[in-house]
């Protein structure tokens, strides 16, 4: 939990898929806020977490359900202004003495305009300048009677409770969701809210990392601590963060293995050791890696291996210092966040991504996770706060495995050679045209097939590759690029000219799903 001296929002969720979305909203705001599922809110949290404002999420569930979620009714006794969004209304009104109905042949999904009915409300404040606003609805039930000092503010053709309020206690309640792209003004309810909750928006990045260098130096004292440093944003926010609270107790263990880009080596140590003058273990273990990974083409195999050696390999170097107590680890927020589960069974999974969960209690480490409180674009806040070069804090993504997955079916050194070439040109053109902060990320995986060619006067035999570039948001979902066509001409051309071993180029144009990001 951060710094007390900052008012805190509590975000109590019921299982909705956009509940992360409210946070960003509020985080926007510099209004600090939590995300707790609706079981985990005892009264004694309560008391502890001492909320200036709550915020009900929507969720799948009806209030008709056994056993459905509720939070605990001392909610609405701690005198502190509350908004109830979708399921969160019905909560509201069912707990507070109105009536939820079922939502036969009423439900409500997707775009809704709402209109304005009498009276002004403080929340609306920016609304209804024209006389309606798009929302976004997503229910099954619907309020069929407002609980005792609730009015209604706002209605649509299937919502005639869409905005209601009890202006007294400052309980708002809304049928759709405000904090979706879909409610184009939602932003403004979230403003309002915090506003009359009496937030002084003072959460900023600067606050947040003196706050979190006094909480590092509280938690760690003088013992060590060593960092497994990728080269990626969190893990580099972290260690720069982490040594400017505790300087050379900080080790830094940067694995290659092998499968890295093009001066991604060079570059990370560069920056770390020189520029930052970090304590930095350059552990070149790509033989080892290589070796282990000779002639397996199977993806998950690929990366079961490469996870067990990492652990390995870490643990090996990390013995170099020694007597080190803590691990430093760059978690993020929506890692932590314990989603409320309904549906009961686990998810598939689709990849077993890699981190180094397990190593901590193997080798008895303690965790430092500074940036546990942090959304991704915070990071990079964070980053450019610590003064981090903008070119290492706009990175792509780069996964764990590397080159590996990108590599599709059996890895080789001369494949891996041709890869390094080939994705260097492509994100130097990338670059070239100013492209590279509009994509999430974009690389090039080499295929298994070798194709025919006519160079000059001669035949070619060499790989075709595959060039991908998405936009995202989270790299949940993503879609392709829209690269033009003379962009892609360009680059085709330029990478058989500039790469041997190369012939043909493709571009990927799946999106996820049905594809993912990676090819394997
Ligand atoms: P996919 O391919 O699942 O990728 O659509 C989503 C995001 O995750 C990254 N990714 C990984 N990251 N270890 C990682 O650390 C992995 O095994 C792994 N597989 C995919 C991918 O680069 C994208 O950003």
């Amino acid at each position: 939990m951060t710094d007390a001296s900052h008012d805190r929002l509590l975000i109590i969720d019921f299982g909705s898929q956009v509940t992360q979305l409210i946070a960003r909203r509020l985080r926007e705001l510099n209004v600090y806020c939590e995300i707790h599922p609706f079981n985990a809110v005892t009264d004694a949290f309560l008391d502890d977490f001492a909320p200036r404002a709550v915020i009900l999420s929507g969720g799948p569930s009806s209030v008709f359900a056994q056993g459905a979620p509720m939070p605990p009714a001392r909610v609405f006794d701690l005198g502190v202004p509350i908004l109830g969004i979708c399921y969160g209304q019905q909560v509201m009104m069912h707990v507070l003495g109105g009536q939820v109905e079922r939502g036969h042949g009423t439900a409500e999904f997707g775009r809704a305009y709402v209109t304005p009915s009498d009276g002004r409300l403080d929340l609306l404040q920016g609304w209804f300048e024209t006389d309606r606003e798009q929302v976004w609805m997503s229910h099954g039930d619907h309020v069929s009677k407002l609980a005792p000092g609730f009015a209604v503010y706002g209605t649509s053709p299937n919502a005639p409770f869409a905005i209601t309020a009890d202006t007294t206690r400052h309980f708002y309640a809304v049928q759709f969701h405000p904090e979706v792209h879909h409610t184009p003004n939602g932003a403004r309810l979230y403003e309002n809210f915090v506003r009359i909750a009496g937030f002084k928006g003072d959460w900023t990045m600067g606050a947040y990392r003196e706050e979190a260098i006094a909480r590092i130096r509280e938690q760690v004292g003088d013992a060590k601590v060593i960092c497994g440093l990728s080269g990626g944003v969190d893990s580099s926010v972290a260690a720069v963060l982490i040594h400017e609270a505790i300087g050379d107790q900080l080790t830094c263990v940067f694995v290659d293995h092998g499968l890295l880009r093009k001066g991604e080596a060079e570059e990370v140590v560069t920056m770390f050791r020189d520029n930052y003058n970090m304590p930095l273990i350059h552990a070149d273990e790509q033989d080892l890696f290589l070796g282990e990974l000779d002639g397996v083409s199977d993806p998950e195999t690929k990366r079961k291996i490469i996870g067990k050696l990492f652990i390995d390999v870490f643990q090996k170097h990390a013995r170099e210092v020694g007597d080190a107590t803590f691990l430093a680890q760059g978690t993020l927020y929506p890692d932590v966040i314990e989603s409320v589960s309904f549906s009961g069974g686990p998810s598939v999974t689709i990849k077993s991504h890699h981190n180094v969960g397990g190593l901590p209690e193997k080798m008895g480490l303690k965790l430092v996770e500074p940036l546990r409180e942090l959304f991704k674009d915070e990071v990079r806040a964070l980053g450019r706060e610590l003064g981090l070069p903008p070119s290492f804090i706009g990175r792509h993504p780069f996964p764990g495995p590397g080159l590996a997955i990108r590599c599709p079916g059996e890895i080789t050194r001369e494949k891996l050679a041709i890869l390094r070439e080939a994705d260097a040109v492509y994100i130097d053109q990338i670059r070239k045209h100013g492209l590279y902060d509009d994509i999430w990320q974009a690389f090039v995986a080499i295929l298994p097939v070798r194709t025919v060619g006519v160079m000059g006067d001669g035949r070619t035999y060499d790989f075709a590759c595959a060039l991908r570039a998405v936009t995202s948001v989270d790299g949940m979902t993503a879609d392709y690029f829209p690269f033009t066509h003379e962009f892609l001409g360009e680059t085709a051309t330029r990478i058989i000219n500039e790469v041997p071993g190369i012939n043909r180029v493709t571009y990927d144009i799946t999106s996820k799903p049905p594809g993912t990001i990676e090819w394997e």
